[in-house]
């Protein structure tokens, strides 16, 4: 099995996971979270799914303890050189996501949908690093990276892009003037001129398409097709959303700059309300199941 087939099963097993979870805990509470307040003392769950019930309270144990287990994983791994070889960054990245995004849907089950006193502040750090982390991760997603998953300098993305088309003329023995033509059509930007951004937006779709369109054609005209012409196609198709990468490179990387100092503050909010949280908690009494 190819490490690429072992990779789409680990994220899937991962996404399985939390979606199991997640449609587990509402099909098991649904009928007590859509009740209002007064009327939940009389529920039947409401010892069990109650912010401080058996089940509630867990919750909040179990998704506090992920995002702390979450946050130090991916921070220990990537700042501390003594595990720099500990398997690859990108699925680090990726099981920071699942426990992150895990333990917010816990714990917004812990608070049974209703959020109140300080810890309010907390809950709604946590939602605003969870959405600042899904802009995060689209932006990390638009710098083109090594398979490590580092950042790739402007001249290891022009090699990556020679050596497709190497690739190209190599390996599925593509004419140079045909692969000239494609390269035109690929370099041609579409007309920025639109006023709103929905109209650019989608003259860019119907450009990109008649992008590969025009390609296809090409590529006809020379009677590659078959499972070569899938290939081939791929590559291409690399190669366009590598160039279109390039163009918006600076400004990714400065967003993405901007983007870390945005996203460490709330985390930091988050988790002193929580610490405070869990300390007036366990002043109260509370104990779970200890
Ligand atoms: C980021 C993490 C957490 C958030 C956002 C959070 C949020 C909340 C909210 C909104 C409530 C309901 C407050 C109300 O009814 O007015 C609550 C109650 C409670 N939480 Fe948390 N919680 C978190 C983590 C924890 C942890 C780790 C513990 C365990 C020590 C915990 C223990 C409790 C208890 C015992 C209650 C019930 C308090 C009572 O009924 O007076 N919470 N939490
Ligand atoms: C409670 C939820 C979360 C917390 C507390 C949290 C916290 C953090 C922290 C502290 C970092 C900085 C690590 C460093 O210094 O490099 C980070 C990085 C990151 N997080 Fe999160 N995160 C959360 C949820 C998410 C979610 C839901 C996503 C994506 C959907 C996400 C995506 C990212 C990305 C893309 C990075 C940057 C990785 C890098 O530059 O190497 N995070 N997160």
């Amino acid at each position: 099995m190819g490490d690429n087939i072992i990779h789409r099963i680990y994220v899937l097993v991962l996404f399985l996971i939390g979606l199991l979870v997640t449609s587990y805990l509402a099909f098991d509470g649904y009928e007590y979270y859509l009740l209002s307040i007064e009327h939940r003392f009389d529920h039947p769950d409401h010892q069990i799914l109650k912010p401080s019930g058996a089940l509630g309270h867990g919750l909040g144990i179990i998704g506090s303890l992920m995002m702390i287990v979450g946050v130090s994983i991916y921070m220990l791994r990537k700042r501390i050189r003594m595990f720099s070889r500990l398997g690859i960054l990108k699925h680090w990245l990726e099981f920071h996501i699942f426990l992150c995004s895990l333990g917010p849907i816990l714990v917004l089950y812990h608070t049974a949908f209703k959020f109140g006193g300080i810890v309010a502040v907390s809950f709604w750090s946590m939602m605003a690093v969870v959405l600042s982390g899904i802009i995060g991760r689209y932006i990390y997603l638009q710098i083109p990276r090594t398979i490590e998953g580092r950042e790739m300098s402007l001249n290891e993305i022009n090699q990556t892009k020679d050596a497709l088309n190497q690739k190209l003329v190599q390996v599925y023995q593509l004419d140079e003037s045909l692969l000239e033509a494609i390269m035109q059509a690929v370099k041609r930007r579409p007309d920025r001129s639109g006023n709103s951004m929905l109209k650019r937006s989608i003259a860019k779709f119907i450009f990109e398409r008649n992008t590969i369109k025009e390609v296809k054609t090409i590529l006809r005209k020379q009677k590659i097709a078959g499972k070569n012409f899938k290939e081939v196609m791929g590559l291409i198709q690399t190669e366009i959303s590598l160039s279109r990468k390039i163009d918006r490179l600076i400004t990714m990387q400065n967003l993405f700059k901007y983007w870390h100092v945005a996203h460490l503050p709330f985390a930091i909010l988050m988790l002193i309300i929580m610490l405070v949280h869990v300390g007036v908690a366990i002043t109260f009494g509370y104990r779970w199941i200890f």
